[in-house]
Parts: C-alpha cells; sequence; structure tokens
C-alpha cells in the first residue's frame, strides 16, 4: 500500500465579495467549502467539476498560492499553510503546477530552455553547470529535441508548448504535481499525446498527481481516484472503477452520461442526462443541498439540510440524501 503524500482536512477558501451599494456587513463566496481528500504517492487524484465549481481555487490553495479560510493540507507530515521563510521555499519546489493555457502561462520572452531552468534559478541550491544538465535531460523526458532550447513559446505548437510547461514543472523534482486542465486547451489528437506522457513520466519519476478537469472523459484513463465537485463541495468520491460503473450521486450520473464511451453495446444502454436550469448564485447559497433545483429525484428534505458526505461501502463517499 503507498503511502499518502497528500492530505487535506476541512479545507476552506473564502473571497470578499462587494455586494450593493449598502455599507452593510461583508459576504463571501466560499469558493472551496470544507473538502478534505487524500493523494497516495504515485497516484493520481482527479477533481471534476463544473465551470465555477471550485477545482481551480482548491488546487491554488494546496499549493499555497492563494490563501486558505482554514482547514489543513498536509505533506510529509507537514502543514503546507503554516510553512514560512525556508520551509516554505522548500515545499514550494516540492508542489509545481501545469497550468491550462501552455502559452499565456510561458513568458513569451523567454526561450524554452530558460524557461524550464526558472525554478531552479529561483527555488534550488544547485550549480550553474548541474542546472544546465537537469535542463537538457527535462527536454529529452518530455520529448523535446535539443536544438529547440534556445526557441521561443511562439515557434513551438500548442502540445509542445505545454511539453515545456510539463518540463518547468518537473525543474525542481517535486513529489506533487498539480495539473489544472492541462489538455483542455489542446486537439483531441494532442490531448491523447500529453496525457499519455503525463502517465510515462508519473511512472518514471514516481509522481504523485492532483488532476483537475471539467471533463470525466479525461479523466478516466489518468485516475487511481476521483472527487467530484459542486459548488465548493465534494459530492462524490471514489476509486476510478467504482465511480465509472457505479456512480451514485445524480449530479455525477449526468456529467457520466455526458462521456462517451468505447464500448459500443455500453453506449447504445447509455441515455445521456441533461442537467437542467443553472447551479445556484454562489453568495447566496440555499439551505439544503446545493444541487437541489437541479436534481430530478429531489425530494422535500434535500431543501431542508444539506447531506453530508458519507462512506457507503469500501471508501465509496457520497453527499446524497437518497443514497
Ligand atoms: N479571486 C477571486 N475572487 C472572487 N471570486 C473568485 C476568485 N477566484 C474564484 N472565484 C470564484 O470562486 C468560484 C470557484 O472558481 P474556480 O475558478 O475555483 O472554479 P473552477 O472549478 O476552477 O472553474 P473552471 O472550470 O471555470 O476553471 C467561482 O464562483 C469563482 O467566480
Ligand atoms: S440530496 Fe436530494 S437534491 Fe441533493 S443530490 Fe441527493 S436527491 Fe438530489
Ligand atoms: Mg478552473
Amino acid at each position: 500500500m503507498p503511502k499518502t503524500l497528500l492530505d487535506v482536512d476541512g479545507l476552506t477558501v473564502r473571497f470578499e465579495v462587494k455586494r450593493g451599494s449598502g455599507w452593510g456587513k461583508k459576504s463571501y463566496l466560499y469558493a472551496v467549502d470544507d473538502i478534505s481528500f487524500e493523494v497516495k504517492q504515485g497516484e493520481t487524484l482527479s477533481i471534476v467539476g463544473e465551470s465555477g465549481s471550485g477545482k481551480t481555487t482548491a488546487a491554488l490553495a494546496v499549493a499555497r498560492l492563494v490563501p486558505a479560510h482554514s482547514g489543513t493540507v498536509m505533506l510529509d507530515d507537514g502543514n503546507v499553510l503554516e510553512k514560512q521563510g525556508e520551509d516554505l521555499r522548500q515545499t514550494r519546489q516540492k508542489v509545481q503546477f501545469i497550468f491550462q493555457d501552455p502559452y499565456s502561462s510561458l513568458n513569451p520572452r523567454k526561450r524554452a530552455d530558460s524557461i524550464v531552468r526558472e525554478p531552479l534559478d529561483n527555488l534550488s541550491e544547485k550549480s550553474e553547470d548541474e542546472k544546465t544538465t537537469i535542463v537538457a535531460e527535462l527536454f529529452e523526458a518530455v520529448g523535446l529535441r535539443p536544438e529547440q532550447m534556445k526557441l521561443f513559446p511562439h515557434q513551438f505548437s500548442g502540445g509542445q508548448r505545454q511539453r515545456i510547461g510539463i518540463a518547468r514543472a518537473l525543474a525542481t523534482q517535486p513529489e506533487l504535481i498539480i495539473c489544472d486542465e492541462p489538455v483542455s486547451a489542446l486537439d483531441v489528437a494532442v490531448q491523447a499525446q500529453i496525457l499519455n506522457l503525463l502517465r510515462k513520466l508519473q511512472r518514471e519519476y514516481n509522481l504523485t498527481y492532483l488532476f483537475i478537469s471539467h471533463d470525466l472523459g479525461v479523466v478516466q484513463h489518468m485516475s487511481d481516484a476521483i472527487a467530484v465537485m459542486y459548488m465548493g463541495k465534494i459530492v462524490e468520491h471514489a476509486d476510478r472503477i467504482s465511480l465509472f460503473t457505479s456512480p451514485r450521486h445524480p449530479y455525477t450520473q449526468a456529467l457520466l452520461s455526458a462521456v462517451p464511451t468505447v464500448d459500443r453495446t455500453q453506449r447504445a444502454k447509455q441515455k445521456r442526462i441533461l442537467i437542467p436550469g443553472d447551479p445556484p448564485d454562489p453568495i447566496n447559497l440555499p439551505k439544503g443541498c446545493r444541487f437541489a433545483n437541479r436534481c430530478p429525484i429531489a425530494e422535500a428534505q434535500c431543501s431542508q439540510t444539506e447531506p453530508e458526505l458519507k462512506d457507503v461501502g469500501q471508501g465509496h463517499k457520497v453527499a446524497c440524501h437518497l443514497v
């Protein structure tokens, strides 16, 4: 059994928002509302959900890129949220980010090799020669050619730019890599290449991934476990096989029905469930279940009390009164 590398407990991130013109009290938007999950070393946990569900905010908080309101983020037995000074610098080496848009996340005026080298310059104490060797090795590891090192971002294709982003994320030999929609901006054919590269690198370097996507189809071959988020909450959390073969939450069932399956017999049986309506106002959340206004099986109790995330057997957790 691999050890737990990342253990997030009760993580909450809120943003102060201005509403109306009055002087009244402050309003908060709870982008991430008391979520807990863990990721085992060498494995991938995917966080999936619609736009605005809080995936990016949760990931940024884990990496200390936005401040958390409460909760703990344990990485290697230390709470990331409490690190300061030299400890924080070391944590930043251990946790790296791959962003959605490989173009806007790469400095257009820098050559590819200095982009990949940047985290080493900022965070590590390696010698200049060592850094040069590491950068050359990383270019090879991500499938770029040595003569491409001196090119600028605009001279690469989208997929190649994401390879630069991946090489940069690997530079400090991190333990945890957070991939925030790393293939959403790419063509489908290129998506598969980048996902394969991420899996190859995971095996080679025993990397742990927190993988974020709005698309269950993208994560189906990447994940060991999947957490489904809706309006700041985790509504279902299970290992990949349980989630894909027996989704329990109505929201997960709807998301899953939109994923094309390779198996044609299954596709014939599968009926696409459309989710009606819009999510509620995040600043003025309803009292009970946040999914109640869109849920096809909602009952009276659903708009009264908020369902808790409960284990329904073998670690499969669901937040729904009717499960
Ligand atoms: N800096 C901020 N200030 C105020 N509200 C914010 C801020 N960042 C995010 N939010 C709000 O927090 C909620 C969650 O946003 P977040 O970007 O984490 O969602 P997401 O699941 O990553 O969505 P997407 O799929 O569009 O990337 C949204 O309602 C968003 O408007
Ligand atoms: S608690 Fe009720 S409204 Fe919420 S998902 Fe379950 S059945 Fe639907
Ligand atoms: Mg996002």
